[in-house]
């Protein structure tokens, strides 16, 4: 089987690695790729989803995988479906429970699903009134997709006050803040769990931990994530038994009942106060740096991805190896501040057969120069990853990895899975 991948980072390297590796597939293609992606397919440029679809068609290709939100909310499944081809991803407007937390917010409160209690306005005297009614902090959200920077945790009255306005007027993040959310601070710890769905069905993967400061003991300014570890021992069968009953039957149910059954990834962003998982936000897509660190674990990533994109989950096989996955992001030297001057990257023979066996790169920001060489081009540039039977063995693994890929200025942190490792041992 043929297969396209649409995304360029280390998330869509990694669901191309397990595949190659693990399932029988034939050519992959990948929309538009990076400068590593090549290794495993064939990069293609093409922009408009029509044109992509006539490629798909013309290259017998099966399955296209969508990766990143972007082109979900802008409705590349819809495209697709329209032409009869398959394609795992959920359509424009089920994507909108993460192109929209207003929609989002809305969604989660007419069908009871645990959240944080809130109000959605474009008034910003409305929004003056409720939080009032908050005691500090003060979470303030804007509407719109603002690529994990319009969230913020206000430490005041006034400070909230002030970055409503900011987002009310259009200043902080233009039309996707001229509707924002305001709502309670819930104080818990977080997990990212994945359930992938077929539109009736789902299967409920092992949980992520994501580390989303720059600095270790999560000090520093907020990245798109410096690292994840699969499974995560902060979750328990009680958590899971409550996140499928409160959170996934009825969202599917929902979505059914509001005619855009959801397919794809429904990646729920959740804080667990008091034991209670509480939901703080849907993504329709996989984290990156968690799909990194669950591609590993599957048996055959192919048979999830085929199986919901045409709608047969509940006769899919789906298997983890009962192993442990670290990940940890290797940035370039100005993240997440500004952009980098492109750095060769050089990784060095490895030796160990347990290390080579049991660790692997996958790439994000990197570009190939004509000679064949790999620059570090992106923000977050690669993704050291280890395996193993523990959490502290994989981690060890992930973090010897790290110590044989050399680049200029590169950084990541030194405790990605520390939180599960007070509780390993
Ligand atoms: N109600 C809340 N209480 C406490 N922390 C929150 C709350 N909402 C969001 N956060 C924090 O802000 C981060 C980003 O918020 P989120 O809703 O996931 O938006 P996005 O990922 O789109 O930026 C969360 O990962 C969490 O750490
Ligand atoms: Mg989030």
């Amino acid at each position: 089987m043929n297969i396209l991948i649409i995304g360029s980072g280390g998330r869509e390297y990694s669901i191309g690695l397990a595949l190659k590796n693990r399932s029988n597939v034939d050519k992959i293609y990948f929309n538009p790729g990076n400068g590593a992606t090549d290794m495993l397919g064939v990069n293609i440029p093409i922009k408009d989803f029509s044109e992509l679809a006539d490629f798909v068609v013309a290259n017998n290709i099966e399955l296209t995988i969508v990766g990143p939100e972007a082109p979900l909310t802008e409705g590349i499944v819809d495209v697709f479906k329209a032409r009869g081809l398959n394609i795992f991803g959920p359509s424009k407007v089920a994507a909108q429970l993460e192109g929209s937390k207003i929609f989002m917010k809305n969604f989660l409160s007419r069908h009871n699903i645990p959240t944080a209690k809130y109000i959605e306005t474009n008034s910003l005297e409305v929004a003056y009134k409720f939080i009032e009614t908050l005691t500090p902090p003060i979470v303030v959200k804007a509407d719109g997709l603002c690529g994990g920077k319009g969230v913020i945790i206000a430490l005041s009255h006034d400070e909230a006050k002030k970055e409503a306005g900011e987002m009310l007027s259009g200043n902080a993040f233009g039309n996707a803040g001229k509707s924002i959310v305001v709502e309670e601070f819930l104080d818990g710890y977080e997990l990212s769990v994945f359930a992938i769905c077929d539109g009736k069905d789902y299967v409920i993967l092992p949980a992520a931990q994501d580390h989303k400061r720059l600095l270790d003991n999560d000090e520093g300014p907020n990245t798109g994530g410096m690292g994840a570890y699969v499974p995560t021992p902060l979750v328990n069968e009680d958590i899971y038994k409550k996140l499928e009953d409160r959170v996934v039957k009825p969202t599917l149910k929902g979505m059914q009942e509001e005619n855009m059954p959801f397919t794809g990834v429904l990646f729920m962003g959740v804080m667990v106060v008091k034991g209670e998982p509480i939901i703080l936000e849907y993504n329709v897509r996989f984290g990156d740096p968690e799909c990194e660190e669950i591609m590993p674990l599957l048996k055959n990533p192919l048979d999830l991805f085929y199986k919901a994109a045409i709608g047969d989950l509940a006769n899919a096989k789906i298997e983890f190896f009962d192993k442990f996955a670290v990940g940890v992001v290797m940035a370039s030297k100005n993240y997440p501040y500004s952009d980098s001057v492109p750095a060769e990257i050089i990784v060095d023979d490895i030796v160990h057969e347990s290390l080579s066996e049991n660790s692997h790169i996958s790439y994000a920001g990197v570009s190939r120069d004509k000679d064949g060489k790999l620059y570090a081009t992106g923000g977050r540039v690669l993704v050291c990853v280890g395996v193993g039977d523990s959490i502290k063995e994989a981690q060890q693994r992930a973090y010897m990895l790290c110590g044989q890929v050399h680049f200029a200025g590169k950084q990541c942190r030194s405790d990605i899975a520390y939180q599960a490792l007070k509780i390993e041992g």
